[in-house]
């Protein structure tokens, strides 16, 4: 049973390791990972981070090496069919049926679900008119673009009105609109009471529309907390200005200093490599105005000044210590260093 104030899913040290000796990789290194009931909760990290594996743990589609998960007090790997009944899966790549239009794969899916005739129908047409799906429904599902094909996985996941609905990478590789669609239903489900768990690459849409999200690197989680509070906590704004060339080392050092004395500013980048870029952390609006004019005093008139509050990018930057983008570079790149390694015992 659940105790009273317990998530609805509590996930405890979980490790998984995939092969052994010299080609075992540690997918999950001690997960630790809380969701509250109702909530829309976003999993972020590079590519390998272990999200994949976490979240078919979490939907027993996997077993872990150790570690505890529990959905609604239940525990996941003693009965693994009850949790199954409360929750919806959509996975990364799902391969469906070309022959079928997308109604009668979801009357199929229906009967798994062992829904009876009436309610089948008319969960189909609340999904149908949810996910606006109506004009295609009856088309083959071969001819289904990206988008169509991720709705009616979508539909899929949620035919039995699960409780909690779990969706790996659910906007990979879709256009603006179909991501924004796809994400306004995420919300509505939340707000009428599903709680909705997903990965995601996209931090700008984790950061518009999840409640609370955590950052996965390496199997473990490295960040976690609503967007605003994990922003808040990097503090300060960031600004960018553009200022001519400095004539030499000296002046960089010299405009940084005086940058760095002005009230509100925390942080001065001088970056060489472009010669006439400053990024800065300040603390609060006024600041940029006021640095603008410490600068014409100092001969350096600014031509171009940005200011942004601090985004998911930056509290990813400042808990790993590079960017989203590099990390899935860096990951990248060993995949090839150890194919490379392969082929040359070979
Ligand atoms: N079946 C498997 N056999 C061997 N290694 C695996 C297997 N599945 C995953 N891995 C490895 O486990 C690690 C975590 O993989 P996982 O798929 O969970 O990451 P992910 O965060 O979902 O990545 P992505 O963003 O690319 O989907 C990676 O190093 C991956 O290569
Ligand atoms: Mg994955």
């Amino acid at each position: 049973m659940a105790q009273m104030g317990e998530p609805l899913i509590a996930i405890n040290d979980l490790r998984k390791t995939y092969g052994r000796g010299e080609a075992a990789v540690a997918a999950l290194d001690g997960l630790q990972l809380n969701v509250a009931a109702g909530s829309l909760y976003g999993l972020l990290g590079p590519n390998g981070a272990g999200k994949t594996t976490a979240l078919r743990i979490l939907c027993t589609l996997l077993a872990p090496d150790s570690g505890t998960v529990r959905v609604a007090g239940v525990d996941a790997l003693a009965e693994p069919r009850v949790v199954r009944g409360l929750l919806g899966y959509v996975a990364q790549e799902v391969a469906i049926d070309k022959i079928l239009t997308g109604r009668e794969l979801l009357q199929l899916q229906g009967d798994l679900y062992h829904l009876d005739r009436a309610q089948r129908q008319r969960r189909i047409a609340e999904l149908v008119d949810l996910l606006g799906m109506g004009d295609w429904i009856d088309r083959r599902c071969g001819g289904y673009s990206g988008g169509m094909r991720r709705r009616l996985d979508l539909a899929s996941g949620l035919l039995h009105s699960p409780r909690l609905l779990v969706l790996d990478e659910p906007t990979v590789g879709l256009d603006i609109e179909s991501r924004a669609a796809i994400w306004r239903v995420l919300r509505q489900l939340c707000d009428g009471g599903t709680t909705v768990l997903l990965s995601s690459h996209y931090l700008e849409e984790v950061d518009a529309l999840a409640d609370r999200l955590a950052i996965l690197e390496a199997g473990r989680v490295i960040a976690e907390g609503t967007p605003a509070v994990l922003k808040q906590a990097l503090g300060g704004d960031r600004v960018t200005l553009r200022v001519r060339e400095f004539s030499d080392a000296e002046e960089a050092t010299r405009v940084q200093r005086l940058l760095q004395a002005c009230p509100g500013v925390r942080q001065v980048v001088v970056n060489q490599a472009q010669g006439y870029s400053l990024n800065l952390v300040v603390e609060h609006d006024g600041v940029a105005e006021q640095l603008r004019r410490q600068l014409a005093g100092a001969d350096l008139p600014v031509f171009a000044l940005a200011q942004s509050r601090p985004s998911l990018d930056d509290v990813y930057l400042q808990a790993t210590g590079r960017t989203l983008m590099d990390a899935e570079l860096a990951v990248a790149g060993s995949r090839d260093a150890k194919a490379e390694r392969k082929q040359s015992m070979r």
